[in-house]
């Protein structure tokens, strides 16, 4: 039988240097990943060997193969301020952000680790688009100390001791696959 899927969304944050780690961490967990960068993370991947992996970008061509299996979960690391608001609110303008909302939809077991400093989650949208995703089954992770219970703001001058740090067992403690049936 073939490895559960992982399919691995990566926005634009400093958190974003350590999706390599990550794909090591899921092969080593069993998983198959498949790596989903925003646009605005793809200056993070460049500085990183993402050779052995598949990587995808854009939308697929209409005459294209299904890139990817159907997810086996799925987890958003890091997750931007803005990801998480146009994923809360159902917007499906890119690729990563369709495979969220399908994600959500499909109730398929999602992990996000959310990745902003604090002028941008005192804006009301933050805690409101954290409350959907919660109450829609998504978890939530803190990148500073993997807690799922709360979730605190990037302080500012911190954000390279909080990438250093940052332990992927916390996101794949919180990942179970979808049951097969
Ligand atoms: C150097 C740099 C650091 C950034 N750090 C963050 C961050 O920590 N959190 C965040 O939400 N956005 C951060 N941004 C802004 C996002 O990259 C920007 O909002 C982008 O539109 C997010 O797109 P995405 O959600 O599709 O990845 C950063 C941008 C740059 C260039």
């Amino acid at each position: 039988m073939s490895e559960p899927a992982l399919l691995l969304v990566v926005c634009g944050a400093p958190l974003a240097a350590r999706v390599g780690d990550g794909v090591r961490a899921a092969r080593g967990r069993g998983w198959d990943p498949y790596v989903l960068p925003t646009d605005a993370a793809l200056p993070w991947l460049e500085e990183q060997d993402l050779s052995d992996v598949p990587v995808i970008v854009g939308n697929r061509r209409p005459s294209e193969a299904r890139r990817t299996p159907t997810a086996d979960a799925v987890a958003v690391v890091p997750a931007t301020f803005h990801t998480v608001n146009a994923w809360a609110t159902g917007n499906a303008d890119s690729y990563p952000l369709t495979t969220l909302c399908a994600a959500l939809g499909s109730r398929t077991p999602t992990v996000a680790v959310p990745y902003a400093s604090q002028e941008l989650t005192n804006h009301p949208a933050w805690s409101a688009s954290l409350t959907v995703l919660r109450r829609a089954g998504i978890r939530i992770v803190d990148p500073q100390n993997g807690s799922a219970e709360s979730l605190a703001s990037v302080p500012s001058g911190t954000g390279g001791r909080i990438v250093k740090d940052f332990d992927w067992d916390w996101v794949f403690e919180r990942i179970t696959a979808r049951p097969t049936v």
